[in-house]
């Protein structure tokens, strides 16, 4: 055991103690996060004096060739240590002796694991918004090459209207856009340095914390040092935002299971994306999907079991939030490898346009259409409502369609039907008459795709 604080102890620790109360085994994750705060830490206390130029060098260099020694397997991370922190200070100790012990001046591991952690999770914040946007190129092409891709749209898992994949894919890309911005907007509240706060009361030692703030790219130093140690909002953020993603990418993922069902035929999944069946020769699997699907629960558990931590923590800092690291980590990894999986499942996917098209033509998806055609024609929409819903039941009497009916059977439900309905109702017309700002008509499809262009544009 290699711990930083064996004064004040008569005893040794026991050791099933020692390995319960040990975070080595996880936050050694965060091992380029504590040197980067490490390295800023020692050229600050040279800054002010507290320690030599020379000495700040021979620490920082130190620490670079521990990094490298752990890289190349000569030093191993191992149960020895407490932590990260620990593990760290120890190997410098042991090198470099006194001038080692001088690095944790004026810092507290209160305030470098919430600088670590700040880090890292900074790091992911960027690196998830970054797969975002891929997945967010690969929808706009998509939405690009299917404006004219007809396919029927649902309410109630029921076809109700007509819509275009283009259309109905930028429902997908205003989700993911706005998960962007929410990332966005965390990194703007985030960005500030813990670093300084030392163990909750700052310290009396007169260390720059400002220079830290800048030399770790940080807007600032944050204002309170107990708030600083004790505050994890950042991170139930986080954890929010990427339930929320792990929500959308779910939802897309029910679809395209649907959509690949024998019954739908929507689309063909990319050999590299699906799996077979052990004993049924025939099968092709959707578990990309499905391990989406599956896996937002491990998401949406992380952001429950660190809400349910820190709901009952007394300020500044408490051992329970290093039970902050484990369900973050797996959260950050499954968020990434979700949105990768699936922008590539995305992205190979055959849509086969004639099946979607067809379906469009089944189920009376036109029926509003038509009513509209005889309000047009003068009568009030609710007269035209009954009108177009017997004619609907007169259909499926005789399994037809609305546009199936001679013009002669028509008028026997209203004298305003005319030649021109058979236009009116198809399934070209039906879309390309949606043309508010938002509906899939191509004008107003062409109009979404300049907006969303723009917002990617300036990201890329
Ligand atoms: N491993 C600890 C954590 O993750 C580091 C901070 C330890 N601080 C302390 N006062 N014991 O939270």
């Amino acid at each position: 055991m290699a711990q930083l604080w064996g004064g004040r102890f008569t005893k040794e620790t026991d050791e099933l103690v020692y390995k319960f109360n040990a975070s080595i085994g996880f936050d050694q994750k965060m091992l380029s996060e504590d040197v980067e705060g490490s390295t800023a830490q020692a050229k600050m206390l040279a800054k002010i004096g507290i320690i030599s130029d020379e000495e700040a060098d021979l620490i920082v260099n130190t620490i670079k060739d521990i990094v490298s020694d752990v890289e190349s397997g000569k030093l191993k991370i191992t149960e020895k240590y407490e932590d990260v922190h620990s593990f760290i200070e120890s190997n410098l100790i042991d090198r470099i002796g006194d001038t080692g012990k001088k690095l944790h001046t004026g810092r507290s591991r209160n305030d470098q694991v919430a600088l670590d952690m700040r880090l890292y999770t900074r790091k992911n914040v960027l690196s998830i918004k970054e797969d975002l946007l891929e997945l967010l190129k690969v929808l706009l092409d998509l939405m690009r090459s299917n404006i004219d891709t007809y396919m029927p749209g649902f309410t109630h898992l029921q076809k109700a209207q007509p819509v275009t994949l283009s259309h109905h894919l930028c429902a997908y890309f205003e989700m993911f856009k706005r998960d962007v911005l929410r990332l966005e907007d965390i990194y703007k509240r985030m960005n500030f340095s813990p670093l300084g706060a030392g163990a909750l009361a700052g310290t009396t030692y007169p260390l720059d914390r400002k220079f830290v703030a800048d030399e770790l790219g940080f807007y600032d130093p944050t204002v309170n040092s107990m708030d600083s140690v004790s505050d994890r909002d950042y991170l139930l953020e986080f954890l929010s935002a990427l339930s929320i993603i792990m929500m959308h990418l779910s939802r897309f993922s029910e679809e395209m299971i649907i959509w690949n069902s024998n019954e739908y035929r929507f689309i063909e999944l990319d050999d590299a994306f699906s799996t077979g069946s052990s004993i049924m020769p025939q099968k092709k699997n959707p578990d990309i999907a499905e391990l989406v699907r599956g896996k937002t629960g491990r998401v949406y558990g992380a952001l429950m079991s660190l809400l349910t931590t820190m709901k009952g923590l007394p300020l500044a800092y408490n051992k329970d939030m290093q039970e902050d690291k484990e369900v973050s980590f797996d959260a950050f990894k499954t968020a990434h490898d979700c949105i990768t999986m699936f922008t590539g499942m995305l992205s190979t996917t055959r849509f086969n346009k004639e099946i979607m098209a067809k379906s469009a033509t089944k189920g009376f998806i036109n029926a509003t259409d038509a009513a509209d055609y005889l309000v047009k024609k003068g009568m009030p929409f609710r007269d035209a409502h009954r009108v177009i819903g017997e004619i609907v039941l007169y259909c499926i009497e005789r399994s037809i369609a609305i546009d199936d009916m001679k013009i002669d059977e028509l008028k026997e439900f209203s004298e305003l039907f005319d030649n021109d309905i058979y236009e009116e109702i198809s399934l070209k017309t039906c879309v390309s008459k949606r043309l508010t700002a938002g509906a899939p008509g191509e004008r107003s499809m062409i109009e979404a795709i300049e907006k969303e262009n723009a917002f990617l544009a300036v990201r890329l």
